[in-house]
């Protein structure tokens, strides 16, 4: 499985590498595809003027290897979004959140010109729905968001034990139709003390690499 990730990776460097500037900022996603670009990034630190991170963990890793991270609120444009998915459906509409970074990695592929997914071909899948969809929500709304999921079809799990980068709690939804994926992005995130939702529908990658 490394050597897919690894595969990937190189991949995506190849198809930016010639179009880094100097003054181009990154958008990096998570997980454990992305650190394997992160490595391969390192060789690339003085092509580009730095990153925005949709995770303390990433973070960590670019700032390790030299590399800039900024606030999105101080950078104008990304240029490129670089993440993986958990799931990646034949129309690239995504489930991603494995991780439980999904809404800032929404939202700085919400922010980039580009958003390119990496994945191993374990993750394509016909249909969404198989891997848990993750949702993020306020501490205090856990117990009502799940009720208000469970009256939507879905099975949700609370995530024990794991808090996000901005101290919420994560439900998995098991069994819910995503047959419609942009319409259940919306109405999940309509529930109040959802904070986001797993699907990338609205924010789906313009371009899918697929390892070898
Ligand atoms: C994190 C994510 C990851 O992109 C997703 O979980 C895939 O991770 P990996 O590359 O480790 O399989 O959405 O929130």
């Amino acid at each position: 499985m490394s050597d897919a990730k690894i595969s990937v990776s190189k991949k995506a460097i190849g198809h930016i590498e010639k179009k880094l500037t100097k003054d181009m900022v990154l958008g990096i996603g998570t997980g454990s595809t992305v650190n394997f670009f992160i490595s391969e990034l390192a060789k690339y630190k003085g092509h580009f003027y730095g990153a925005v991170s949709s995770s303390e963990a990433s973070t960590k890793l670019l700032e390790e290897i030299g590399i800039d991270v900024f606030s999105l609120n101080d950078i104008n444009e990304v240029a490129y979004y670089i993440d993986g998915a958990d799931e990646v459906s034949p129309e690239n509409y995504l489930i991603k959140g494995g991780g439980g970074a999904h809404t800032r990695e929404k939202i700085i592929a919400s922010a980039s010109n580009k958003f390119i997914c990496i994945v191993d071909k374990s993750k394509l899948v016909k249909k969404l729905g198989e891997f848990p969809l993750p949702v993020e929500v306020i501490p205090e709304s856990r117990s009502l968001v799940a009720r208000k999921i469970t009256s939507l079809g879905g099975t949700p799990i609370y995530r024990k034990g794991f808090t996000t980068d901005q101290g919420n709690q994560i439900l998995d939804v098991k069994d819910i139709d995503i047959s419609q994926p942009e319409s259940l992005e919306a109405l999940i995130n309509n529930i109040p003390g959802v904070v986001d939702n797993g699907i990338f529908a609205f924010n789906k990658p313009e371009l899918v690499l697929v390892s070898d």
